[in-house]
């Protein structure tokens, strides 16, 4: 929902945005992402709105973003201070910090990652063992119809587990089943119009009855399933060799044990840990259950990736993340899937770390940013064929994977998708090993398939859906 009340007074701001009557006028034809790029194109790369009364400037093309995420960084980098995300954060972690916090807690999430990924058992054979039990889950549905939002949500929240928790779920697991049911509705809600009018109004949505009351109840005791998981830790952790994240958090817990001002401790811990359990599984599982549905919506393009596979990988062996470079078809039609459905048009709202001048705007501390994402996204300058799935926006002439900077999807600059590196592995590994095994088709003819998202807000959530898969191996 946004409300558009008016401009920037000249106090805040040196030149005029838009005018409040013709602004009003897009707001009730269309939806919120289209009147964005609507003001954008009548308006330029820089544009003010009001949720309420809360301006938001909102950034949109790829010079523009590029200029103010990348050249203007650290301005940039602060985080919107979103009422829903910082009720499941309390204002620890990385995704809803900013400043020193964010720093501290991002670079040792991001080297702890890495670290993981080099280490022990890799991420890859983390997920390659996830795509095995996915393969099987779905074999046991002996091509009757079923819904995959369950499993692929499960077989993806099972990584981040297995790298957080340093081991994997059983499906059944009670409190498995919870967590994820936590992540479902949280992201369900924060879509939704009932987050939308919570992040405007937190106080007054806060006093009526509804599933946010429940969803605020689930995200408490989340946080105390993560404490006690990490106090379990607190005194078994063998210091020549952490087995998972929260192992190497304790450590350095106990490094900077007498530092007064130290960032390691409980509270940025256990919001970490639902930082990446939550930003790590809806997004990608979401991801792969739309480009299923896109196979079936156009089954020449899934008929092209399985021969591709086939020629490549062959049936006698798990997909490794070493054919990424032999299957240039494959990875432009990932790539296409991300692109075309648009899953984060505005990122996660940024915030002005001081004021700063940008293109002849002062805009001042603390006001909240988006970056829209869409704008590059669609945008006919950068891509051949914007409106509609085409994986040839990925390739060239020669059927070579192209790459395109203005792939924006894990956002731009500073504060750029922290799992960006993990997502890439799991889609690539999840969808080839699926395709590999399975050809995917829908309850109906492929021309009867609607592939449009059902919420479209501070994320797009694709459509569920009932589909058959035929083995073929
Ligand atoms: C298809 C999958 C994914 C997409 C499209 C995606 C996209 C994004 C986007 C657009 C942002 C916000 C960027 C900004 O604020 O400018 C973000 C942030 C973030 N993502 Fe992802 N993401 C994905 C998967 C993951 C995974 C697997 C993890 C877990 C390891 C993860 C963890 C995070 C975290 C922690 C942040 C906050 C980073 C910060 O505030 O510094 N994401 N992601």
């Amino acid at each position: 929902m946004i409300l558009l009340t008016g401009s920037w007074s000249e106090s805040t701001l040196k030149k005029e945005v838009p005018d409040r009557r013709s602004a009003r006028q897009g707001v009730s034809k269309k939806t919120k992402r289209v009147v964005q790029r609507k003001l954008s194109k009548k308006y330029g790369s820089v544009v003010t709105i009001w949720l309420a009364n809360t301006p938001v400037v909102i950034i949109s093309g790829y010079e523009a973003l590029k200029d103010t995420m990348i050249g203007l960084g650290e301005e940039f980098s602060g985080r919107a201070d979103y009422p829903l995300i910082m009720k499941s954060t309390l204002g620890y972690g990385v995704l809803s910090t900013s400043g020193h916090r964010w720093k501290q807690m991002r670079k040792f999430s991001l080297t702890t990652l890495k670290n993981f990924g080099m280490g022990r058992r890799s991420i890859e054979e983390r997920v390659r063992e996830e795509a095995e039990y996915l393969v099987e889950m779905i074999k046991k549905c002996e091509g009757s119809a079923f819904s995959p939002a369950d499993m692929l949500s499960n077989a993806v929240a099972n990584v981040i587990c297995s790298i957080v928790f340093g081991h994997r779920f059983e499906f059944e697991d009670p409190q498995f089943k919870f967590l994820l049911q936590t992540v479902n509705t949280y992201f369900a809600i924060l879509s939704s119009p009932l987050g939308q009018l919570y992040n405007i109004f937190p106080r007054l949505v806060s006093l009526f009855p509804g599933k946010h009351n429940q969803l605020f109840k689930d995200l408490e005791e989340a946080r105390e399933y993560c404490m006690l998981e990490a106090q379990a830790r607190m005194n078994n952790v063998d210091p020549s060799c952490p087995q998972d994240f929260i192992e190497a958090f304790v450590l350095k817990m106990k490094e900077e044990k007498d530092k007064s001002d130290t960032e390691y401790h409980f509270d940025n811990l256990v919001s970490l840990v639902w930082n990446l359990f939550s930003a790590g599984t809806e997004t990608t599982s979401s991801t792969i259950r739309h480009a299923l549905l896109l196979m079936m919506k156009h089954p020449d393009v899934q008929e092209r990736v399985q021969r591709e596979i086939d020629e490549v990988v062959g049936k006698d062996r798990w997909p490794s993340i070493e054919d990424r470079q032999k299957l240039p078809y494959t990875d432009a039609v990932i790539h296409e899937v991300q692109r075309s459905m648009d899953l984060a048009p505005i990122a996660v709202p940024h915030k002005m770390m001081c004021d700063t001048e940008y293109n002849g705007y002062v805009i001042p501390k603390g006001t909240m940013v988006f970056p829209l994402l869409s704008s590059v996204l669609i945008d006919p300058k950068l891509w051949k064929n914007p409106n509609c799935f085409d994986p040839e926006n990925f390739l060239d002439a020669d059927g070579r994977f192209k790459k395109n900077d203005a792939f924006v999807v894990f956002g731009i600059g500073k504060r750029t998708c922290l799992g960006e590196a993990l997502a890439r592995t799991e889609l690539f590994l999840f969808f080839t090993s699926l395709l590999q095994h399975f050809t995917f088709k829908a309850r109906v003819p492929p021309e009867e398939l609607d592939t449009k998202p059902t919420n479209c807000s501070f994320g797009r959530m694709p459509r569920t859906y009932e589909c058959y898969a035929i083995p073929s191996i």
